[in-house]
């Protein structure tokens, strides 16, 4: 079985969700704290084993190639200003050094399928994670290396899923399920937002999947679906009918960080359990939660 160590974040939408705040910045660099969401990704991927990554851009992304950049002048600054600016120093530069990390631009927004189309010639002939850009799953045990140990023992592409509420899952996919053992399950269907007749299970596909370097002969042959793009989950269904694909209800919590409330919902929980503003943000919140 061939290890998985090439990851792909599709970063290239559009953030209508989030707008004005995404007008001229990309929602990946929407922070959570002090840390931008698609640095909490890059996190996720380098602790599951991951040592390259290509992020798919657009136009008006180029901050997020600058902050998996050096900047000398910062930390020369940083450098010369004592022991308290010493951890700062350290996590600066470690971010430009955590995985090598590759950029490619999707030249229009024709959908996550056409976006992760992208990455083919960077993947060549093995198997690859995908990390949606604006989904940060935090927890004690990284999802993507969740679901390459669940590749690495049945061979299959492999989805991250999670059961969402019946009055959600039509913003979402649905999945066709059948338990294996625990929390994997064979997948054979699937569709992206189902109607009210169309749903097989409220499990829906949640930002991290494995997959075969099949899909991408499979993304050429995929017309656009829902919403007129290109859709991942069509051509995953391709692969999930033909030979199934394996679903992992993942240990973790996911934040939507395209939308307002998924953002604030991720500020709340990272702050409560910061090392430097947990304690504060506990008392405030107490506080505030008396007068609502
Ligand atoms: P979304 O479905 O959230 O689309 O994309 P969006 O355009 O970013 O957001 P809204 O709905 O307008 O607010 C899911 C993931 O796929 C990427 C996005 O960056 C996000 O990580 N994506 C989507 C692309 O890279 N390219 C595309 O053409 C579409």
């Amino acid at each position: 079985m061939m290890k998985v160590t090439k990851a792909v974040i599709p970063a290239a939408g559009l953030g209508t969700r989030v707008l004005p705040a995404t007008k001229s910045m990309p929602k990946e660099m929407l922070p959570i704290v002090d840390k931008p969401a698609i640095q909490y990704i890059v996190e996720e991927a380098v602790q599951s084993g991951i040592t390259d990554i290509l992020i798919i851009t657009n136009r008006g992304k180029g901050l997020i190639e600058d902050h998996f950049d050096r900047v000398p002048e910062l930390e020369a600054r940083l450098e010369n200003g004592g022991p308290e600016k010493e951890a700062i120093l350290k996590d600066v530069i470690d971010i430009a050094h955590r995985a090598n990390i590759y950029f490619v631009r999707q030249k229009e927004t024709r959908g996550l399928g056409h976006a992760v189309n992208c990455a083919r010639s960077f993947i060549a002939n093995e198997p690859f994670a995908v990390l949606y850009g604006d989904d940060v799953i935090l927890g004690k045990n990284p999802v993507c290396g969740q679901l390459i140990r669940a590749y690495e023992e049945f061979g299959l592409g492999v989805l991250g899923v999670k059961e969402v509420s019946p009055a959600a899952i039509h913003k979402y996919s649905s999945l066709k399920v059948e338990n294996i053992r625990g929390c994997y399950y064979k997948c054979t269907d699937m569709i992206e937002k189902p109607s009210e007749g169309q749903v097989m299970s409220l499990f829906s596909i949640l930002g991290r999947c494995v997959l075969p370097p099949e899909i991408f002969d499979i993304l050429d042959q995929t017309a656009p679906g829902a919403g007129g793009e290109i859709q991942l989950t069509d051509a995953m269904c391709t692969l999930a009918r033909s030979k199934g694909m394996v679903a992992v209800d993942f240990d973790g919590r996911r934040y939507d960080m395209g939308n307002k409330l998924g953002i604030m919902q991720a500020n709340c929980e990272v702050a409560l359990e910061h090392p430097e503003i947990g304690g504060a943000f506990r008392t405030y919140l107490k506080e505030l939660a008396k007068t609502l």
